[in-house]
């Protein structure tokens, strides 16, 4: 794993983007596994404004997103296909028919998860994935549990993460209770990973999920296994580690 240390959120927003947008200056056609959440959002926004500068060009990107709340629609403003045309593909050069959420308005589970399964392996898998995680290491929606689950499937989202995405609803009852996500082989088969966090709130997860065992109750620390993770963190997110 290759850290990259940074003062604050701002710098590590730009360093993230670099990284991104390096991949897709050197590969105009490659496959971008992409995160909702707070943590990107400042990437994003320079992805947005170095397109807009003419430096970067999407129009040849494809995009496939980790996860996506079930029994939500693309123009609830909850749904995180609705937070991506928001937060980055509405201001980028890219062919929306190259971005890929899993289907939140699909019912059933096994077909939601196994047309995500085939769109990844479709394109030939992802370059560059990008992560952040949650205060109980999830990536994606990979909640901890007794084994990973590997390829796309639904979960049910733990009390601790209902809690953390409640600020992005009017009451906690309005978060979704369960997710399609990227299974963790789907997320261990990226060819590259980028990993971005930010904040102290984060720091003991992240000391856990680096240094602690790997175990599936703490599904970020699978990480340790990918042979090119790069974890762009802040100063306070890497404030536990020993380094
Ligand atoms: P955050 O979410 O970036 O909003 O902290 C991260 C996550 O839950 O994966």
């Amino acid at each position: 794993m290759k850290i990259y240390k940074t003062k604050n959120y701002e710098e590590m927003s730009k360093k993230a983007a670099q990284i991104m947008a390096a991949q897709v200056t050197l590969k105009p056609d490659c496959v971008l596994g992409l995160a909702t959440g707070s943590t990107p959002v400042g990437a994003y926004g320079h992805l947005i404004q170095w397109c807009k500068d003419g430096l970067l060009d999407f129009s040849q990107v494809k995009t496939v997103n980790l996860d996506e709340y079930k029994g939500l629609t693309p123009d609830n403003d909850q749904s995180y296909r609705y937070f991506m045309n928001k937060n980055l593909f509405s201001g980028i050069n890219i062919s929306m028919e190259n971005t890929h959420v899993p289907n939140g308005a699909e019912t059933d589970s096994q077909k939601a998860c196994s047309q995500y399964n085939a769109i990844i392996a479709g394109m030939g898998g992802i370059d560059l994935q990008l992560l952040g995680i949650g205060h109980d290491g999830h990536i994606g929606f990979n909640e901890p549990g007794d084994s990973f689950e590997l390829e796309t499937h639904c979960v049910d989202l733990t009390p601790l993460t209902i809690e953390a995405n409640k600020r992005f609803f009017e009451k906690a009852e309005d978060v979704p209770r369960q997710a399609y996500t990227m299974g963790i082989r789907n997320i261990m088969l990226a060819r590259k990973i980028l990993f971005v966090i930010s904040g102290e709130d984060k720091a003991e997860i992240l000391k856990k999920s680096v240094e602690g065992p790997v175990t599936p109750q703490v599904p970020a620390s699978v990480l340790q296994l990918h042979p090119d993770v790069m974890l762009v963190a802040d100063e306070a997110a890497l404030s536990l580690m020993k380094l």
